[in-house]
């Protein structure tokens, strides 16, 4: 059965006070009862004691025994559940409580019984007697027998005490269940309230609505990293939309204009209105020629893209390969007019040097490319404590700051319309990061529009 969090929050809390309620219930009743017992059976004994001084001081101020003083004593403590006996010195009966009122007597006894099963059921009382010798100074004027209910007995105000207690307690206990379900409820609304928005983006980014990012900020360290996440998922994947989008359109729009062409210029042919000679085949072949780069640029990316790529590590001197490469460059930059430059030490890393290879020669082909004559190409190689980190600078056109985040997406070209003149696919970069990724390293872009660019590119040296 599902539960709402509500629900259950509310229901631990309420087991828990439930719980914590009906032990101590059960104990304080256990520890009161058995304090309340000692106090009644000291107080049968405390009242006894009471009613042996009475009678000796009786004794003493009516210098010896008064049957009718004894009766009144005797009356008033039946009223109080005490059956008394008393005998003079030679042990003659001076008064009987049993012997005056049987009656009275036997039922009080019956109704204290009663009364205890009817409070303590299955309790084990009855008729129980303590004898006391009567004495002034040091002679022997009697005996007192005082019998009562025993081994104790709860008098009505002692069982309204107790009650009174139990009800208080069920009071209290009442309370805390109410604080707990209001406790409850309300911590569940805080905790369920952002969930609660995680759900709605979480359904809006099924269907695919990225826009939505969720704005409040929770106290709990998780509802916070969940809520963290989903906008973090919503802007990659919004990124990811804009990027399919672009790439789509990309292809499209490179596929449209060579097929186009081609088909147009085969329908002439076809209709004789063209003759097929040999400039016109040329410029076929050209465009099939670009098809064909773009599908073999295709085709690159998605080997270089996926997650699982292959490297062939081993031990080389980053300094040298840098140095090879620029060799390679030194004449298309003098044709530019721009300057080359290096600064290296012997580095030797681990790693895969085509791939790595490749990288640079995208990042400086860049640069070449988006540097006009006159400009300046720099590549740096330093050694860091872990890594070793290649630089490439250039003071050509820059970035712009809108296009600064997308360009190491696949197809992405700060400015598409000039690109099919200059045969630019936009892959570079994106084959650039997927090797340095791979490398576990990390590649990185500061650039300034008319200023010119930056790229970092650090990998581990081991
Ligand atoms: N050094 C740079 N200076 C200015 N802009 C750059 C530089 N490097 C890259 N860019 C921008 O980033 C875009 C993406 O670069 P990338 O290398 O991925 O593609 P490309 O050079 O256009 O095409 P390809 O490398 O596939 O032939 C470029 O189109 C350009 O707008
Ligand atoms: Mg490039």
């Amino acid at each position: 059965m599902k539960l709402s969090l509500g629900v259950k929050l509310t229901a631990s809390f309420l087991v828990v006070t439930s719980f914590w309620f009906a032990a101590f219930g059960v104990l304080a009743n256990l520890v009161l009862e058995r304090q309340f017992r000692k106090y009644v059976i000291e107080d049968q004994e405390r009242k006894n004691g009471e009613l042996v001084n009475l009678l000796q001081s009786r004794y003493k101020s009516l210098s010896g025994w008064n049957e009718s003083d004894l009766e009144s004593i005797g009356v008033s403590m039946l009223s109080e559940g005490l059956i008394l006996r008393v005998r003079d010195a030679k042990g003659n009966m001076l008064w009987d409580a049993m012997a005056h009122n049987m009656g009275f007597c036997t039922a009080m006894l019956e109704d204290m019984a009663k009364n205890m099963q009817r409070i303590r059921p299955g309790f084990k009382g009855g008729y129980t007697e303590r004898s006391y010798t009567l004495s002034s100074g040091n002679a022997v004027i009697g005996s007192v027998d005082i019998g009562f209910y025993g081994p104790y007995y709860y008098s009505d105000s002692d069982v309204r005490y107790l009650r009174a207690l139990n009800v208080l307690l069920v009071w209290t206990a009442a309370a805390c269940a109410l604080f707990a379900m209001l406790l409850g409820a309300g911590m569940a609304r805080r905790l369920t309230t952002p969930i609660g928005h995680v759900i709605k983006a979480a359904k809006k980014i099924a269907k695919g609505e990225y826009a939505d990012r969720i704005r409040e900020k929770s106290g709990t360290v998780e509802i916070s990293e969940l809520t963290g996440s989903i906008n973090l998922l919503a802007e990659s994947l919004e990124r990811q939309e804009i990027i399919r989008k672009r790439l789509t359109g990309d292809i499209a729009h490179e596929l449209r204009t060579p097929l186009a062409t081609l088909q147009s210029h085969l329908e002439a042919m076809i209709d004789g209105v063209w003759e097929p000679d040999k400039e016109r085949l040329a410029s076929l072949h050209e465009e099939t020629l670009r098809l064909n780069k773009l599908t073999y640029d295709l085709e690159k990316l998605a080997r270089y893209d996926s997650e699982k790529m292959i490297l062939e590590k081993k031990g080389f001197d980053l300094a040298q390969l840098i140095k090879r490469i620029v060799t390679n460059f030194q004449s298309v930059f003098l044709a530019d007019g721009i300057s080359l430059k290096y600064f290296t030490e012997p580095l030797e890393i681990t790693a895969d040097e085509d791939k790595i290879s490749q990288v640079l020669v995208n990042l400086i082909a860049n640069a070449q490319k988006f540097t006009g004559r006159g400009g300046e190409v720099k590549i740096t190689l330093t050694k860091k404590e872990e890594t070793a980190e290649v630089s490439v600078s250039d003071t050509g056109q820059g970035i712009s700051e809108k296009d600064l985040p997308y360009i190491f997406e696949r197809f992405y070209r700060a400015d598409p319309s000039r690109s099919r003149t200059t045969g630019r696919s936009g892959i570079g970069l994106a084959i650039a990061k997927a090797i340095v990724l791979a490398h576990k390293g990390s590649i990185t872009v500061k650039s300034e529009e008319g200023r010119g660019t930056v790229f970092t590119v650090e990998l581990p040296i081991k």
